[in-house]
């Protein structure tokens, strides 16, 4: 079997002494989309910040594809991050600039293309989430799903390998939020990519995980498929997925 594109191994991480992950062993797979569940504030966040190198563990290791990134040092890890898109949670396109100058800004910082070149990928990302005709317009004159749409196609400017999703559909309306499932699968079917997709939203989570992991005081209580995850035996994850838990989950 190819070996995994991401092999976390006894990841331990603290915030002034509290423990957040507490000793997280996982992989992600080459090509498969992995969920990962769990309440506000078990650490998901943290876990997609790990992934990518933003943050060092105060112990345990993470490998991307194969080269142990935990330790290395900041510069060496911009070639890296080139090839892991991320889709911040919130979204956060640049308020000042266009959509055209949001899509291209990962281009301009990474790349050495010129202005046809920028823009025609410009394009092309905005069409692969089905938007047309908006590269001038302001992040003010979107609506919530179309700016989720641009920061999807911000995501996917540099043609990474693995893109990361804080929370894509937080904030939106079901229909919305099932058109952003919807192509963050057809994304990640056209271009081949890995998605680690981070969400407490069930309906998005069963469209778009081959397989779900579920973050629970720390570690991954549950990690399978959806099939798996329909007759677990774990009480509160199973309590989670029946949508019977705190209301702090609302939001
Ligand atoms: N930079 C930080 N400094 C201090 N505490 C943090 C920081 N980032 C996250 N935490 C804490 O870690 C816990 C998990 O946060 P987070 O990963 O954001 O949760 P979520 O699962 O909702 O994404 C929370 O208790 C949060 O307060
Ligand atoms: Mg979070």
């Amino acid at each position: 079997m190819a070996t995994p594109i991401f092999t976390v191994r006894g990841l331990v991480k603290k915030y002034d002494g509290k423990p957040v992950l507490e000793g997280l062993d996982f992989d992600v797979r080459r090509g498969e989309s992995l969920v990962i569940l769990g309440r506000s504030g078990s650490g998901k966040s943290v876990t997609l910040r790990q992934l990518n190198g933003l943050e060092k563990p105060d112990s345990g290791t993470v490998s991307f594809d194969g080269v142990e990134i935990t330790s290395m040092h900041e510069k060496d890890l911009y070639p890296i991050r080139r090839r892991i898109g991320m889709l911040f949670q919130g979204g956060a396109l640049f308020d000042s600039m266009t959509v055209e100058e949001n899509v291209s800004f990962p281009l301009r910082e990474h790349r050495d293309m010129d202005e046809e070149e920028i823009l025609e990928r410009v394009r092309q990302k905005l069409s692969l989430v089905g938007l047309k005709d908006v590269e001038e317009l302001m992040p003010s004159e979107l609506s919530g799903g179309m700016k989720k749409r641009v920061a999807l196609a911000r995501s996917l400017a540099l043609d990474p390998e693995v893109v990361l999703f804080d929370e894509p559909s937080t904030g939106l309306d079901p229909m919305t939020s099932a058109l952003i499932a919807h192509l963050i699968r057809q994304s990640q079917a056209s271009l081949a990519t890995t998605s680690v997709v981070v969400t407490h939203d069930i309906p998005l989570a069963r469209h778009v995980g081959d397989r779900v992991a579920f973050l629970c005081q720390g570690t991954f209580s549950f990690l399978g498929t959806w099939e798996q995850a329909d007759q677990t035996s774990d009480q509160v994850f199973g309590d989670f997925l029946a949508g019977r838990m705190g209301d702090e989950d609302a939001a």
